[in-house]
């Protein structure tokens, strides 16, 4: 195992090399924060055992039940990483506000935000859910960060990751240098790399969308779903498949792993949510590691990772995956749809009769 297998420890300290003058407190803290997913990955596998299911009877300031476990893994990631003078300031999904560090800990210069714990509604149905984290440079080393320090594009990450903890827990990151995975070997406790340099195929026949949003797509996304819901028959001229498993860390994963387009577009539900995922911990940390394979990721109108973010828990539009997919959707969005019937898939023509009113 050990002759044949690099440790994620051994895959940083060789990464730090190639840069002479880093002093290693990015590895350090990124070890901190696999500790954190190692801690989680333990408390997901046991489940009921554990006493972890279920709604811990709290709303967040997204106004989302927050699960047991939604609360425990936000306190190991503060806990894992906030004592080791590597970070300066945290955000998390879970925080109304940005976490600031108990006084006795020295101030580093990185700041951490996360997701602790993305797709808590699949927790209870044992499915796959994950952690989601991005690391950016304090703008005043040594010192608390204020607000408007998180507000940075994402252009300017040094780390984007996720631990996906399903059949097996695997940490997948990118430092600006390719997108790698390790598969934790939970006997030992430790992260081995098992993918180096994921690439995203080129091309692919499938798609990820909560269709039971569709009433309030707008006309860029209703057609692309309506051309690859024609199959052979439609524009397209080939079958498509469609697969949802309300994780962004799986649909992630699974993108990743054999192409495939993922789309959570601007709906009409809310106009104060242009979108439901939030930039700075899920968005701009996925985007960072789909480019890095070789992926695009989208606002459907710009390229997310050059969004200038306004507020820590922003919600964007999101659309990323195989690149000529997600061109083909961005295209649609530049377009003007003024003809574009918005219901097509229900008009006299469409797949569906419309219901009679
Ligand atoms: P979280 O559990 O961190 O709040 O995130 C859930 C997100 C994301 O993982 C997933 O893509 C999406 O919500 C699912 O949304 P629907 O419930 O609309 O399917
Ligand atoms: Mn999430
Ligand atoms: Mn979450």
């Amino acid at each position: 195992m050990l002759a044949d297998h690099t440790t994620l420890v051994q895959f940083l300290i060789e990464e730090r090399r190639r840069h002479p003058g880093a002093s290693g407190d990015l590895n350090a803290l990124i070890l901190d924060v696999a500790l954190a997913c190692k801690a989680i990955a333990n408390r997901v596998a046991c489940g009921a055992l554990a006493g972890v299911l279920g709604s811990a009877g709290h709303t967040n300031v997204q106004g989302e039940t927050q699960q047991k476990l939604d609360l425990l893994a936000n306190d190991y990631f503060l806990h894992a990483t906030e004592w080791s003078g590597h970070v300066a300031g945290m955000v998390s999904e879970e925080l109304d506000e940005p976490y600031l560090l108990p006084a006795e800990f020295p101030r580093g210069k990185y700041l951490l935000v996360f997701d602790p714990l993305d797709g808590s509604s699949n927790i209870d149905v044992n499915v796959s859910v994950g952690s989601i984290f991005s690391i950016l440079r304090a703008p005043n080393p040594g010192a608390d960060p204020a607000p408007e320090d998180f507000l940075q594009p994402g252009t300017e990450q040094v780390c984007g990751g996720y631990a996906i903890y399903g059949p097996s827990t695997i940490l997948v990151l990118t430092v600006g240098t390719g997108v790698h995975a390790f598969t934790l070997d939970p006997t030992l406790g430790e992260f081995f790399l098992t993918r180096e340099n994921i690439q995203i195929p080129a091309t692919t026949g499938e798609f990820a969308i909560n269709a039971s949003n569709q009433r309030f797509w707008e006309p860029a996304v209703q057609r692309y779903v309506q051309e690859c819901l024609a199959g052979k028959s439609g524009p397209r001229g080939r079958d498509f498949n469609m697969r949802w498993v309300a994780s962004l860390v799986a649909e992630t994963h699974r993108i990743l792993t054999r192409g495939g387009v993922f789309l959570y577009p601007q709906d009409s539900r809310d106009p104060a949510k242009p979108g439901k995922l939030r930039l700075l911990y899920e968005t701009n940390p996925m985007a960072f590691l789909i480019e890095q394979a070789g992926g695009a990721a989208t606002t459907g109108r710009r390229r997310m990772l050059e969004v200038e973010p306004e507020k820590v828990h922003q919600r964007v539009p999101f659309i990323f995956g195989v690149r000529e997919e997600v061109e083909l959707i961005e295209s649609y969005h530049n377009e003007i749809h003024e003809n574009l019937d918005p219901w097509p898939l229900y008009g006299t023509r469409g797949l569906f009769r419309a219901p009679a009113s």
